[in-house]
């Protein structure tokens, strides 16, 4: 049996407390297979982005187990998780999170994970690798400012590969753009998962990306079915 890429075992997560407590994740147990395009879908409030938090070792689950690539991110001490996140995941936001005051390159070099081979170059070619990836090459020198907001989710996406993750988690990537923009965005996404194998999972309201996936999370008060 091949392992997993994701594995989440009985998964709680709590925020707040006594009787303001709210249950975002309540036993969740789900797998999912290396390559995978997986939709998570429902109701605002139900814990779709706290599930991808708690996936990409962003948040800590209240309780249970978070295994990403064979590794159990709740387990990970604070000081080695950074590295695991850099080299496993990459994250995309709805609302971009740029640094306002770093050029498209500078996004993207900024969050590049130091190798036993980093040289000036190397880092430079990566950098330069991904803005082609995503089209946004000749647009290296502008701050996110001057750009689009398809363009700025262009570079976002850029700043999530740089490291070459094997798994990409996007909540709503399309949500702060128009729809012709957005299947445009998709497209990326859905290359990415087809052509370099990558895992997505992603967060959407939108029908039509949820037919590219080729299984979709179903939440509703934190629990997926
Ligand atoms: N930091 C927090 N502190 C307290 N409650 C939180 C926090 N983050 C999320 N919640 C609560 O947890 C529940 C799940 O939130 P979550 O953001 O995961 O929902 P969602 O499905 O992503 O919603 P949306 O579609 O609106 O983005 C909600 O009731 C929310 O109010
Ligand atoms: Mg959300």
């Amino acid at each position: 049996m091949v392992q997993p890429i994701i594995q989440v075992q009985g998964a709680n997560k709590e925020f707040g407390k006594g009787k303001n407590t709210v249950a975002a994740l309540k036993d969740v147990n789900l797998e999912i297979q290396r390559g995978e395009f997986v939709a998570v879908v429902g109701p605002s409030g139900c814990g779709k982005s706290t599930l991808l938090h708690v996936m990409a070792g962003l948040e800590q689950p209240t309780s249970g187990r978070i295994l990403v690539d064979g590794v159990d991110v709740t387990l990970i001490s604070e000081r080695d998780l950074p590295k695991v996140r850099m080299q496993k995941i990459g994250f995309v936001f709805q609302a971009f999170l740029l640094i306002e005051d770093l050029t498209a390159y500078e996004n993207v070099e900024a969050v590049l994970w130091p190798s036993v081979d980093y040289t000036k170059e190397k880092q430079e070619a990566r950098t330069l690798e991904v803005l082609r990836e995503v089209d946004m090459l000749e647009r290296r020198d502008h701050f996110p400012r001057q750009m689009s907001g398809g363009e700025q989710q262009r570079i976002a996406i850029a700043r999530a590969l740089v490291n070459g993750p094997p798994i990409l988690f996007c909540d709503e990537p399309t949500g702060n753009l128009d729809s012709k923009t957005g299947e445009n965005i998709l497209k990326i996404i859905a290359q990415l998962n087809k052509e370099k194998n990558m895992t997505v999972v992603l967060v959407t309201h939108n029908e039509e990306l949820v037919k590219f996936a080729k299984k979709i999370l179903h939440m509703k008060d934190g629990v997926v079915r």
